[in-house]
């Protein structure tokens, strides 16, 4: 895959795997690229930065300040090269990455060259973790990479094999050229699937209210359309998120609709359907409200329990289904019980391309946790499950998905 014309900036901490870099820039030259590197200073305990800079042809940029002749004072360029460094580059690759940086970068610590690189940084970052199994499985590195990906970072996941500790297990930095494909496929675009995309996703609960100071609601948090929108985003899509009450942040160039009911956000749907390539309801509408809603606040009987009489709300998938245009509908289905079969029915009912399924009696699946466990069924009845994952990880498997409709 050409890379001509394409500046890379190779950031190299360090870990034993720091010797597979020195192939790693022959490659990206190669194939046409301009190749700077950027290392730590312990990286330097790993590689020689003569090495590195003899095989990219460039200086080897270790030291936040650069050494200046003495009775000179440092230009402006000496003193923020690292501004200038990151504005460079068109694709910044930190492989391996230690567990230490990427704590740093999750931190925003910027101590050194590489990490303050990264914080001025405005292209795509990537970055290879590569570390003994004990330290990528540690709960803070493991919440960290989570961190990571929910920064807009994009990671190359480790691989299993054995480690410089001769142990085996998870944490091997993978093979050049695996880094290479992956680097060369992000800057030719096929990782911006969904540019020129426009997708209108829901997310979050309903409220619908009883008095001025009750509600019916439930226990979605949010996160699924969360990181479907974020995820949607990174892909380039164009994305309209339409939110009930969460206590989330608005994921980066995504516009947010916020609605309180499921009547608010049917119309809210209406609004803005029209022209959408996609439209993912994960939102976890309320299927009843209360009749009326009580002027001011219900007193309390000491003899009577109270009765809310309720009626439905609209189904919004239905009524998508019913009224679709040009753009493919995704539903999702919680179900407790015999999940595959109702959400079956539910494709068929509600005229859906896809619905993604979720149990939430399963170990890290549903609502309010940070992982799912789905199952993903189209219109052709495949059926595809998949293991537990992040529920960022589970947006790009759907994401993946939708694009295959
Ligand atoms: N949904 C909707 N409008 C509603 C209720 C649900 O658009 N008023 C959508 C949800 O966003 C989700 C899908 O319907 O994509 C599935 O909701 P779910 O509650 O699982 O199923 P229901 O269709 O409500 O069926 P059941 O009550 O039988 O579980």
């Amino acid at each position: 895959m050409s890379l001509k014309g394409k500046k890379i900036l190779l950031g190299i901490t360090g870990g034993i795997a720091a010797y597979k870099c020195c192939e790693l820039v022959r490659l990206f030259k190669k194939n046409g690229a301009e190749v700077r590197v950027v290392m730590t200073p312990s990286a330097i305990n790993f590689v020689s930065p003569v090495t590195l800079s003899a095989l990219s042809g460039n200086e080897v940029m270790v030291n936040m300040f650069p050494e200046v002749d003495p009775g000179k004072s440092p230009t402006v360029e000496t003193k923020t090269w690292h501004v200038y460094t990151g504005l460079w580059a068109d694709i910044f690759v930190i492989a391996p990455a230690t567990a230490n940086t990427i704590s740093k970068m999750v931190n925003g610590i910027s101590d050194n060259f590489l990490t303050a690189t990264v914080l001025s940084a405005r292209c795509p970052v990537v970055v290879s973790p590569a570390m003994d199994e004990d330290m990528y499985l540690n709960e803070v590195t493991a919440s960290n990479v989570a961190k990571l990906k929910e920064f807009g970072y994009w990671v190359i996941e480790p691989e299993t094999g054995e480690l410089a500790s001769g142990l085996n297990g998870i944490g091997r930095m993978p093979e050049t050229q695996t880094i290479f494909n992956y680097t060369a496929e992000l800057l030719n675009g096929s990782k911006r699937d969904l540019e020129g995309k426009k997708v209108l996703i829901t997310a979050g609960p309903t409220y619908e209210p009883i008095d001025e100071v009750r509600y019916i609601g439930n226990y979605s948090s949010g996160k699924m359309g969360f990181s479907l929108a974020h995820a949607a985003s990174l892909r380039g899509a164009e994305v309209i998120l339409i939110s009930g009450p969460v206590a989330l942040k608005t994921p980066r160039n995504v516009t947010r609709v916020d609605v309180t009911t499921a009547g608010e956000m049917f119309e809210a749907v209406k609004a803005n359907v029209a022209g959408n390539d996609f439209v993912i309801m994960s939102a976890a509408v309320a299927d009843y409200k209360p009749k009326s809603v009580y002027e001011g606040k219900i007193k309390k009987s000491e003899t009577e329990a109270l009765s809310i009489e309720t009626e439905r709300t609209t189904d919004i998938l239905e009524y998508l289904g019913i009224n679709k245009k040009d753009f493919k509908l995704v539903g999702f289905a919680l179900e407790s019980t015999n999940e595959i079969e109702y959400a079956k029915d539910k494709i068929v009912k509600k005229n859906l391309d896809m619905i993604v399924v979720n149990n939430p009696r399963v170990e890290g699946a549903g609502f309010g946790t940070d992982t799912n466990v789905i199952t993903i069924i189209n219109s052709a009845m495949k059926i595809s499950s998949f293991a537990r994952m992040s529920k960022f990880d589970a947006a790009n498997v759907i994401i993946n998905n939708m694009l295959g409709l």
